[in-house]
């Protein structure tokens, strides 16, 4: 069974995975609106990447008799001035999610919930990625500066991300 604080800790979890999936999804809609679909294409991946790990902690709960309770989404940023702007949002977002996958670590060793342990250490690893992927964009894109042609190729390159769903057995 799982603790109080952990179930609580893990709600607002899934709360902040959908607002980054919420916010992913508002940039999808940016980039098209900018004719950029290859930076479309790999936010929506990314926004689908949330979503798994929503239903992460989702499941996790359900499967230790918690119960969980969706809490309201904040309303995500409309536009953004730059392709540049947005990924560099999407890092520094990626870094305030991984604060919070600390924060949780830091509890199941409080609480000495060792089956929150073994699925925080998948965030932890998770994590390294999901900085390493976005800032590699900041810097790609900081690299191309002003340069239409540089962005139409990234943007090419970025489009050929796709989304892989997990195996049944990690759901
Ligand atoms: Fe679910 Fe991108 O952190």
């Amino acid at each position: 069974m799982i603790g109080k604080k952990m179930e609580e800790a893990m709600n607002q979890q899934i709360k902040h995975e959908l607002e980054s999936a919420y916010l992913y999804l508002s940039m999808v809609a940016y980039f098209h609106s900018q004719g950029l679909d290859g930076m479309a294409q790999w936010m929506r991946a990314q926004t689908q990447e949330e979503i798994v790990h929503a239903m992460k902690f989702f499941d996790h709960i359900k499967e230790r008799g918690g119960r969980v309770e969706l809490l309201p989404l904040a309303q995500p940023k409309r536009d953004w001035t730059s392709p540049l702007e947005a990924f560099q949002e999407a890092y520094q977002h990626e870094q305030f999610i991984t604060s919070k996958i600390d924060d949780l670590v830091r509890l199941a060793a409080q609480e000495e919930d060792h089956p929150a342990g073994i699925l925080l250490q998948w965030f932890v690893s998770e994590q390294v990625e999901e900085e390493s992927s976005t800032s590699q964009v900041v810097q790609m894109l900081e690299r191309i500066g002003d340069s239409g042609h540089g962005l139409i190729m990234l943007d090419r390159e970025l489009g050929a991300r796709t989304f892989n769903p997990p195996p049944a057995a990690e759901e």
